[in-house]
């Protein structure tokens, strides 16, 4: 059966790199390229990461291209403070080898696309500066791919401010032009992730994964507290979800809405302002996802990496 491709723009980051495991992983889909992006840490760390996850997961075939280091028009913000300074936390990666494609990620996203109208899958998982330019470049993206998911905004209330999810507010300029191109954003936002946190138990199932589990995913997973804390109710793992919005769509119950980003606002900027009643919807919000359901399939997924792991 045909696999189901998919194009990960991401800022790794704890959960991006999660997301890289699972997208490379699922034996149902395949990762055709990944394009990083300055947001967690800034874009010699994300590509720094990128290129390191690839080794040590053994996605080596798939090209990885370096994209914007800052914000359209703002000063970058970073969240160091929740990723660590290099990005994944106290995981410590063999330095890669393989170098970064010469290709912008602008360039190789729009070029993937075109290749393969229809086929490519396209999922940002971190602030959006690299899909707004790669519109700008070449609108007719909106049409050539396959499905548009982003992990970002909330219907609800934000993590970096009261109002802003992190990858909405770091580059608002950008989120507003990708909801405005005249596609379908499926917007797994924190309302969503925040149902499917890596609680305890399932840290305990992940750590029985082996060496992945317990040199991989467990420490990206509870990097946030420590599990041994009776009061740690688990972290999430926001980006792992708009991947397995992919390959699994009916594990999420969804609704659509028009989704428009304030970028003006003192208080509010990088607010998703999300209608659901909207004549115009511009956007699939998934607001209710299947937890166990979504943890089955992840760990299936990713006990299949652990089986074929190189460093087991
Ligand atoms: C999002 O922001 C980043 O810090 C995470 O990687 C995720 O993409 C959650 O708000
Ligand atoms: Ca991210």
């Amino acid at each position: 059966m045909a696999r189901t491709k998919l194009l990960l723009d991401c800022d790794p980051g704890l959960d991006d790199a999660l997301a890289l495991l699972l997208a490379h992983s699922d034996p149902s889909l395949e990762l055709v390229a990944v394009t990083t992006v300055g947001g967690n840490v800034d874009l010699a760390s994300t590509t720094r990461n990128a290129r390191a996850l690839r080794e040590y997961l053994g996605f080596v075939d798939v090209p990885i291209a370096a994209g914007a280091a800052e914000p359209l028009v703002r000063i970058a913000a970073n969240a160091a403070h929740v990723h660590g300074e290099a990005g994944l936390g106290n995981v410590r990666l063999p330095a890669a080898t393989l170098p970064a494609s010469d290709r912008h990620a602008v360039d190789l996203i729009i070029e993937t696309l075109r290749a393969a109208p229809g086929e490519v899958h396209l999922v940002a998982t971190g602030p959006l500066t690299n899909i707004a330019l790669a519109l700008a470049r070449e609108p007719r993206i909106a049409g050539w791919s396959a499905s548009f998911v982003i992990m970002g905004g909330s219907f609800t209330r934000g993590n970096a401010t009261v109002a802003a999810e992190f990858n909405i507010y770091a580059d608002p300029e950008a989120a507003a032009a990708v909801f405005a191109a005249g596609w379908q954003v499926v917007m797994i936002g924190l309302d969503l992730t925040l149902q499917a946190i890596a609680t305890p138990r399932i840290v305990d199932r992940m750590r029985r994964l082996g060496p992945l589990g317990a040199d991989f995913v467990v420490p990206l997973a509870t990097f946030w507290a420590d599990p041994n804390d009776a009061d740690w109710s688990g972290q999430a793992v926001h980006d792992v979800c708009a991947v397995a919005y992919i390959a699994r769509p009916e594990l999420f119950r969804s609704r659509s809405a028009r989704v428009d980003v304030e970028t003006q606002g003192q208080f509010t900027s990088g607010m998703t302002v999300v209608d659901f009643a909207a004549s115009a919807p511009n956007a699939i919000v998934p607001v209710e996802i299947d937890v166990a359901g979504f943890w089955d399939y992840v760990h299936d997924a990713w006990q299949h990496a652990a089986d074929g792991h190189p460093n087991d």
